[in-house]
């Protein structure tokens, strides 16, 4: 039994945190689960037979950085873990020419990020926490025509959670990234992406829930190389790439 153990996930609709906060509630944590669309949580905890009294629901928005420090403040319990997983993607083509959109992907996958992990980060007296957990992408890893707006975003994440983890090495507290590739998300609805590189949302949360101590984690071999060859290869044959 493990009931005194809380994590926070922010971003909670999420198909890869709801099956996060599956898999969270099996090994008995408490689960806050922090999204701006509680009628979505509700119904998720409703049709997936969940134990409501383990689940704590709570209104969240990433973008609204000036609630955030109020959000913290009057979490029901301070976590022992915490899983960013708000994220928002429009195509190159349109970021490129929308830069509202633009701005929404920077302030949704980087900025929201920084305000509230900066605020979890910085309360020492939260003697609980022992990991913050970013979903990250590969899209990040190398600037490439076809995505370079949003990996920008996520490459700026990738940075912060790396800094972050050296920061917080001193208090014990471990700070990883998932560098996530192709998942069947919401996300994704109707773009067409190769199947044989598809994961699903409950396999990528199986590794996000175990995760160890280590910085970067890519799952799925097939991404595993792919993220290899990507961050070694020369930035002339990366020019290359669509
Ligand atoms: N799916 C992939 O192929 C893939 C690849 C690489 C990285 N990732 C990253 O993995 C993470 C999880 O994505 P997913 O695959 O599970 O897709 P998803 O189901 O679309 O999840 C993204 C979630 O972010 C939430 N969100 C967006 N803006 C928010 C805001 N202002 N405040 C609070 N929540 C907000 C959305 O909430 P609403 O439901 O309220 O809109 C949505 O539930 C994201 O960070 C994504 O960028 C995904």
């Amino acid at each position: 039994m493990n009931s005194e153990k809380s994590v926070l996930i922010l971003g909670a609709n999420s198909d890869v945190a709801k099956e996060c906060a599956k898999l969270y509630l099996q090994k008995d944590f408490r689960v806050m689960m922090a999204s701006r669309n509680l009628e979505s949580m509700e119904k998720f905890i409703k049709e997936n037979h969940l134990n409501a009294d383990q689940v704590d629901l709570l209104y969240f928005d990433a973008v609204d950085f000036a609630s955030h420090q109020k959000f913290y403040s009057e979490l029901p319990f301070k976590p022992n873990i915490v899983l960013y997983s708000a994220g928002f993607l429009v195509q190159n083509h349109e970021a490129f020419q929308d830069f509202e959109k633009t701005l929404t992907m920077m302030h949704t996958n980087y900025c929201g990020a920084v305000s509230i992990l900066n605020i979890i980060a910085m309360d020492i007296s939260n003697k609980n926490l022992e990991k913050i957990i970013g979903l990250s992408s590969l899209s990040g890893v190398r600037g490439r025509k076809s995505n370079f707006v949003y990996g920008s975003t996520k490459s700026a994440f990738t940075i912060y959670l790396a800094g972050l983890r050296q920061k917080l090495s001193s208090r014990n507290i471990k700070v990883n990234v998932f560098v996530l590739g192709y998942i069947r998300s919401k996300i994704n609805e109707g773009l067409q992406l190769n199947e044989s590189l598809m994961m699903e949302p409950d396999y990528v949360a199986k590794k996000i829930v175990n995760v160890g101590n280590s910085f970067v984690n890519v799952p799925n071999i097939k991404w595993k190389a792919i993220y290899l060859i990507l961050k070694n290869l020369p930035e002339s044959l990366v020019a290359k790439l669509p």
